[in-house]
């Protein structure tokens, strides 16, 4: 079932282009996002005071990608909570809430209890899953299927970027009712339509990534500072690389870098700082060369074209990347950094498929 591919994460990867166009299919018509899913419960999600995204692990983090235009989009504020820490603190859930549940096998033990929590106190609950019929698509009240196709891979690649492209989708719908913003949601349906060639041209990095897995596979650690739209994408790059390489590394908001992390600059520690083309490519531009100023040992995810504003003086490793809308680009940035973590595995040797101590589904609390 491998078919050409050594492994399924490797398979998977390179599935995004369809896996994407699968999820989008017979839901963009004529510029218009139709969820049938939702369509009955649109009302009440549009007065709803504040929307809260829950998942685990990477559905968490897709959910988090997904936060800054559901919030541009809908004018409803958005909160973000792991399923886990939202038990632990019994955190206030009110019936004016939308809680929108994300996982891809719809059978996570804590998102399901943060379900059942919800459900007790009276949030509209919507579920983002992959798994038709499971636990959390029979529980919540309505929802969207993420429909990537099955994902055997214990980490997973192609849910996170269908899991996003699909909550971009929800934010339009419960968006399409405000003239102010139609421009950009015209922007972003052209950029859906465009998105599974821009990941086909993305994965033509492979080779380049595998290179750049061999110059770091006797390293400790690997940071990744991301922001905005892409601090999701540093998280989940991250995780990807501690799952699989079984190297540590750290997701980190490049905003904060200056209040701790700097410390740890020298110019042995490899850090990716993702850089792509979008309102906050300025102040990752300044990050830059704070680290530069540190002698930090830097890799650099730029847009193409983009080489010289973000390295003048050819003193960082650059990965360059289509340039898409900027709320789609999370969907592109993360490409590069799952071959990465796959190329690290198996270079490392380690089982990619089937890491050490981890289960596709995680049915125990
Ligand atoms: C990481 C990974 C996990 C899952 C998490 C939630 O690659 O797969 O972090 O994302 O266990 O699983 P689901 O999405 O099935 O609820």
């Amino acid at each position: 079932k491998k078919g050409d591919f050594d492994h399924f994460m490797k398979k998977e990867i390179h599935e995004q282009p369809d896996s994407l166009t699968t999820s989008m299919r017979g839901r963009l018509k004529d510029g218009v996002v139709g969820l049938g899913g939702l369509k009955d419960h649109m009302r009440t999600i549009r007065r709803s005071r504040r929307i809260i995204f829950i998942g685990c692990g990477t559905s968490y983090h897709a959910a988090l990608a997904a936060r800054p235009i559901m919030e541009e989009l809908t004018d409803i504020p958005v909160t973000m909570e792991i399923a886990s820490d939202m038990l632990d603190r019994k955190a206030l859930v009110f019936k004016e809430d939308t809680a929108v549940f994300v996982s891809q096998s719809g059978e996570t033990a804590d998102t399901l209890l943060a379900l059942d929590y919800a459900l007790e106190n009276g949030a509209l609950c919507v579920g983002v899953t992959n798994t038709v019929g499971s636990t959390l698509a029979r529980k919540t009240h309505c929802g969207v299927h993420i429909n990537a196709g099955c994902e055997i891979g214990v980490a997973s690649t192609k849910a996170y970027t269908c899991q996003i492209v699909v909550m971009v989708m929800i934010a339009l719908a419960i968006g399409s009712d405000k003239m102010s913003t139609l421009a950009k949601r015209e922007a972003i349906i052209a950029g859906l339509i465009k998105l599974p060639e821009k990941v086909r041209d993305v994965l033509k990095l492979d080779g380049e990534m595998k290179a750049l897995a061999e110059s770091l596979i006797k390293e400790q650690s690997l940071l990744m500072f991301g922001r905005g739209n892409n601090y999701a994408t540093a998280l989940e790059g991250a995780l990807k690389v501690k799952e699989v390489a079984l190297m540590h590394s750290e997701g980190m908001l490049a905003g904060e870098m200056k209040h701790g992390p700097l410390a740890l600059v020298d110019e042995h520690l490899p850090i990716i700082v993702i850089a792509t083309q979008d309102d906050s490519f300025s102040k990752q531009q300044s990050v830059i060369q704070q680290l530069h100023a540190r002698k930090g040992r830097l890799i650099v995810m730029c847009s193409k074209g983009d080489v010289n504003l973000v390295c003048p003086d050819g003193n960082s490793r650059v990965i360059e990347v289509p340039q898409i809308v900027d709320c789609l680009q999370p969907i592109i940035n993360i490409v590069p950094l799952q071959l990465l973590a796959y190329h690290l595995t198996v270079l490392r040797g380690y089982d990619v498929d089937q890491p050490r101590n981890l289960a596709k589904s995680v049915t125990t609390q």
